[in-house]
């Protein structure tokens, strides 16, 4: 074989990976990172894959784009983790017409054209948002509270993000069947923790009396907590934090009795991506929509389960 033979010979399997293009939201949560490295991981040379990932600094401008660039690169699939529900139709139409499947994972997207996308994977953002009310009343019930009547607090992450459209639907629908628990403060923090806590500090200026604060991640529950601390107050007692995600952060939190309660967002789609992607490339029809298994994990086990956490 001639140098130039064995090159080429070196450098075939090259030509069979997958080239998947990644538009990620952007870096904003605990979350989102192991969501990226999880991604990354997973969608490596050595599982067959080349992977192109773009940042988008939440902005779904900047996905667009990404995801133009994306076509014009001819990838072999698009995966999205896209900010925000809405405005996917026109981009969505031109990765259909250059043929390239798109896989939407985490949040969803609102399209009336159900061929735009090949599937998605994600969580039940509204079934979280119920979670945290059944774990919240019970708990109310059980310290003897759950007949006073509280004030809640909510942090909302991105406004028109899936996570934020649907815990805000969970906890309102869950909380309209308990007339004594009352929405009296409602702001996005945009799941960062320096805006939750900023958010959270004009909350706390604004007079208002808050037994609850339902923060829709933990980096906003984070700043919350350090606002509380500021003025004196004792998170998790004078104000019950509820919170989402249940990155293991949170369970510190939980442990170090700041936090009550933590419900899951699984961020680990690496795996699944890479599966649905695979099947895909090889002619394969795949489930349309898939929802992941999360669970509720309240601070009187944090301890026990921290060991066995994954992100
Ligand atoms: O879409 C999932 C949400 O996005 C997570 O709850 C949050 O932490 C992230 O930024």
């Amino acid at each position: 074989e001639t140098p130039a033979q064995e090159e080429a010979k070196e450098e075939a399997p090259a030509n069979d990976l997958i080239t998947v293009g990644f538009s990620q939201v952007g870096a904003e949560s605990d979350w989102r990172v192991a969501n990226t490295n999880s991604m990354k991981e997973t969608l490596s040379e050595a599982n067959g894959f080349k992977l192109i990932f773009a940042d988008a600094q939440q902005k779904q401008e900047n996905q667009i784009k990404a995801v133009r660039d994306f076509i014009s690169q001819e990838v072999d699939v698009i995966v999205i983790a896209p900010v925000t529900e809405t405005g996917w139709e026109t981009v969505l139409g031109e990765a259909k017409d250059a043929g390239i499947p798109v896989i939407i994972v985490d949040r969803m997207i609102n399209v009336t054209d159900q061929s735009l996308y090949t599937c998605w994977v994600g969580s039940d953002f509204y079934q979280e948002g119920v979670d945290a009310v059944k774990w919240l009343t019970e708990y109310m019930n059980g310290l003897g509270r759950g007949s006073e009547n509280l004030n809640v607090a909510v942090l909302q992450g991105t406004i028109g993000s899936s996570a934020e459209i649907g815990r805000t639907k969970g906890v309102r629908d869950e909380l309209s069947k308990y007339s004594n628990y009352k929405i009296v403060l409602e702001q996005t923090g945009e799941f960062t923790q320096a805006k939750g806590q900023e958010v959270m500090e004009s909350f706390l200026k604004s007079g208002e009396k808050i037994d609850i604060l339902i923060a829709q991640n933990d980096n906003m529950a984070f700043g919350a907590i350090d606002a509380l601390k500021a003025v004196g107050k004792v998170p998790a007692k004078d104000v019950i934090i509820v919170s989402f995600d249940a990155v293991k952060a949170a369970f510190e939190s939980m442990i170090a009795g700041d936090m009550n309660v933590s419900v899951e967002c699984n961020p680990l789609h690496g795996p699944r991506v890479a599966e649905l992607a695979k099947a895909i490339m090889e002619g394969k029809t795949v489930e349309k929509i898939q929802y992941v298994e999360e669970g509720v994990y309240p601070a009187e086990t944090a301890a026990e389960i921290m060991p066995q956490r994954q992100y």
